[in-house]
């Protein structure tokens, strides 16, 4: 078996491998900017007249117009009608999601990013009922959610026979996926998707999440509380995209763990049901 360092290695050699587009740092340092205006966010936009489109799409949806018989013309209309919070999750979401335009043959796209927007905004719901000492800022918890698989997406695109393998594997021996991408591939989807977040430069915390989204007790103390509620979440939407109460059951220890009573964990699934809904909305990113 390779050592996980020659994959990674070779990940970063691949030559497609997409740098994080100027767009999104962009985006992303407007939007911490605690003094940032709706003005000052659509002046960045500016360039980029199909992430504005996108914004508009989702402002303009049933969900977000309600009854409002006004249309967003602007993107300044769109980032007031939408608030900072989703604005700027729609606008890392397109910008992400665009970064991988055509399915490869193993993995459906359309299939792989709703299931990812539905964890990102659940994952964003649950960090409200994160402990006053978590002090990871709260659009991590989008971020790292939405992204907690990109390394399927990579090991699919750049060493698409070994991934085939290690399904196959996985499948005929009943292993969990990331010990047969261990065994196929010498590392999991979760040091890859960790690699890509240290070259995409995305703050240390969203990468821990990557990383251990499947075994949150091993990340460091600093970032654990995001690592758990995210590793909550994609067992709770595991291979689907919808949830019930019944989830509650599922999980029992783990609810405790994050600190949710009984009560707080119905609160949390028809939340987070209904922001599986809303992510259909977000479905707009996915038809470019
Ligand atoms: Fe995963």
């Amino acid at each position: 078996m390779a050592p996980p360092t020659d994959t990674l290695r070779m990940l970063q050699s691949v030559k497609a491998l997409p740098s994080l587009p100027e767009i999104i740092i962009l985006v992303e340092k407007v939007f911490s900017n605690p003094n940032a205006s709706a003005q000052m966010v659509a002046a960045v936009l500016d360039d980029d007249p199909s992430m504005v489109t996108q914004l508009l799409r989702v402002a303009n949806s049933a969900l977000y117009a309600g009854a409002s018989p006004q249309q967003c013309q602007t993107a300044v209309d769109a980032v007031t009608r939408l608030g900072f919070r989703e604005a700027r999750n729609i606008c890392l979401a397109t910008g992400v999601v665009r970064m991988f335009p055509s399915d490869g043959p193993a993995v459906n796209l359309r299939a792989f990013w709703r299931r990812s927007l539905v964890v990102a905004n659940a994952s964003h719901e649950l960090a409200s009922y994160a402990p006053p000492e978590a002090t990871v800022e709260r659009a991590a918890y989008y971020t790292g959610g939405l992204l907690h698989d990109i390394g399927v997406i990579a090991m699919e695109q750049f060493f698409h026979e070994e991934f085939l393998r290690s399904r196959e594997l996985a499948k005929e021996e009943g292993m969990p996926i990331v010990e047969a991408e261990r065994e196929v591939l010498g590392a999991d989807h979760c040091e890859v998707g960790e690699e890509l977040a240290w070259l995409w430069r995305l703050p240390a915390s969203v990468a821990a999440a990557i990383r251990h989204h499947h075994d949150p007790e091993q990340c460091p103390p600093e970032y654990i509380d995001l690592a758990r509620r995210v590793h909550v979440v994609v067992k709770v939407f595991d291979g689907n995209d919808s949830c019930s109460p019944d989830d509650k059951d599922v999980i029992d220890e783990e609810w405790r763990t994050l600190g949710l009573s009984g009560r707080d964990v119905l609160m949390f699934l028809a939340l987070a049901s209904e922001q599986a809904e809303k992510s259909k909305v977000f479905e707009s990113l996915l038809s470019g």
